[in-house]
């Protein structure tokens, strides 16, 4: 495998927008992959997979469409030691490509990215615009001083600046485009990105909430607010300070199980549909800080978990194959499947909308989401502390 088949994989899938294919073919991924990276076995567990032990494995992999954990646990585990969550990554190169096509970037304009990781993307767009047009934050030390190493090795020199991209950068403000690489969460978009980005400029990011991970939002910016829509799908790491909790789900699942205080019910509500798709992009818009899992077994039983750690609260919804209801199980303060099912309901009464109907206002006092346009605003209960919003789904917004 090598950077040209990547190249001709990504052209024949129409994956390589025209623009950005020169940089594409000169930076070389390889070059900015760590020697030791990260892949799930089959039991979900990071396993190592090493450049000296492994070289043609290790190539294969930097030179696939795949995206490639380039850190766990924030840079703690070493292994073999017990890991939590991959914490960086070099991103999928198509989904790359996608968003840097989103950007609509010209030259002559800068750029900040959030999120700077192995240098990759900042490489390209240094390509692209110049080093000089281009900084990159990122809030992990050694991956910013790994991300500058890879970058002078390559022959790039944009400023990549260890701090909170939150923060964004005002030093270089303001921007004709930010891109951010990891996540935020619905109702949680910095406004220092609305204030450092220049009237007309763009920001890009992927946007999501702890139930669903998530889509990606693109706003243009006018003075002191930024509107735009969801344009399409983009699963990403979440900014540090926006992380979900993470590990609870064996805990709160086995709690629902066992617990003697709760409720029990049925629903023709076909579980899946609440925690997967367009559906749980939905709900999860209504259930700020639920998490969601789903469980498969081979003989056709599927659960659906949900829960909220702050409140240890957990629902579940069990299928067995060929049942027309699902058993339901709630414990804990919130009724989570009945939220989760109100949610649902909501969203098909207004005729299942697919997350690219949604949009989003930020202002300098609040984030507002809207359905098709921008005055058709819809209630949530996002940002989570302090909420301008209401508590019910079918209000006429705020
Ligand atoms: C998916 S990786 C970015 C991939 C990167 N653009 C590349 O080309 O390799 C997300 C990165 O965002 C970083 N990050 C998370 N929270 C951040 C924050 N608040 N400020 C800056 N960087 C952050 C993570 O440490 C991680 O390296």
């Amino acid at each position: 495998m090598s950077l040209e088949d990547l190249t001709a994989t990504l052209s024949a899938a129409g994956a390589l927008p025209e623009d950005w294919a020169a940089a594409f073919r000169e930076v070389d991924r390889a070059k900015f992959i760590p020697a030791r990276v990260w892949f799930d076995d089959e039991q979900g567990r990071p396993q190592p997979l090493d450049r000296d032990g492994e070289p043609d494995r290790w190539r294969s992999a930097v030179y696939s469409d795949e995206p490639i954990v380039t850190q766990l646990d924030d840079g703690a585990t070493v292994w073999p030691a017990r890991s939590n969550a991959a914490t960086s990554s070099a991103s999928q190169p198509s989904m790359v490509l996608l968003m840097l096509d989103a950007l609509d970037v010209q030259p002559g304009q800068t750029v900040l990215e959030i999120g700077t990781g192995t240098g990759y993307n900042a490489a390209l767009l240094a390509h692209r615009l110049g080093d000089q047009r281009v900084t990159s934050i990122e809030v992990d030390p050694a991956l910013a001083e790994g991300a500058r190493a890879n970058l002078k090795a390559a022959g790039y020199a944009p400023t990549v600046v260890c701090a909170d991209g939150a923060e964004g950068w005002p030093g270089g403000a303001p921007y004709d485009r930010i891109i951010s690489t990891a996540a935020v969460i619905a109702g949680s978009l910095p406004y220092a990105w609305v204030e450092q980005t220049r009237p007309g400029g763009l920001i890009l990011t992927p946007w999501g909430t702890a139930y669903h991970n998530g889509a990606l939002v693109r706003l243009c910016v006018h003075e002191g607010t930024a509107t735009g829509r969801v344009i399409g799908n983009a699963m990403f790491m979440r900014l540090r300070e926006q992380r979900t909790p993470f590990g609870h789900a064996a805990r709160l699942g086995e709690l629902v199980d066992t617990s003697t205080t709760a409720l029990e019910s049925t629903t023709d509500v076909p579980p899946h549909e609440v925690a997967t798709g367009e559906g749980a992009f939905s709900v999860g818009l209504h259930l700020p800080d639920v998490q969601c899992s789903v469980y498969s077994e081979a003989d056709g039983l599927y659960e659906v978990l949900l829960y909220h750690v702050a409140t240890e609260s957990a629902a579940s919804a069990q299928v067995t194959p060929h049942a027309t209801e699902a058993h339901v199980r709630q414990h804990g303060p919130r009724k989570l499947w009945d939220e989760a099912e109100n949610a649902y309901h909501w969203w098909v009464e207004q005729g299942t909308p697919p997350r690219t109907r949604y949009g989003l206002t930020i202002t300098p006092t609040g984030q507002h989401l809207w359905l098709d346009t921008p005055s058709n605003t819809i209630r949530w209960r996002y940002p989570i502390a302090g909420s301008a919003g209401g508590d019910d789904l079918d209000g006429e917004g705020d």
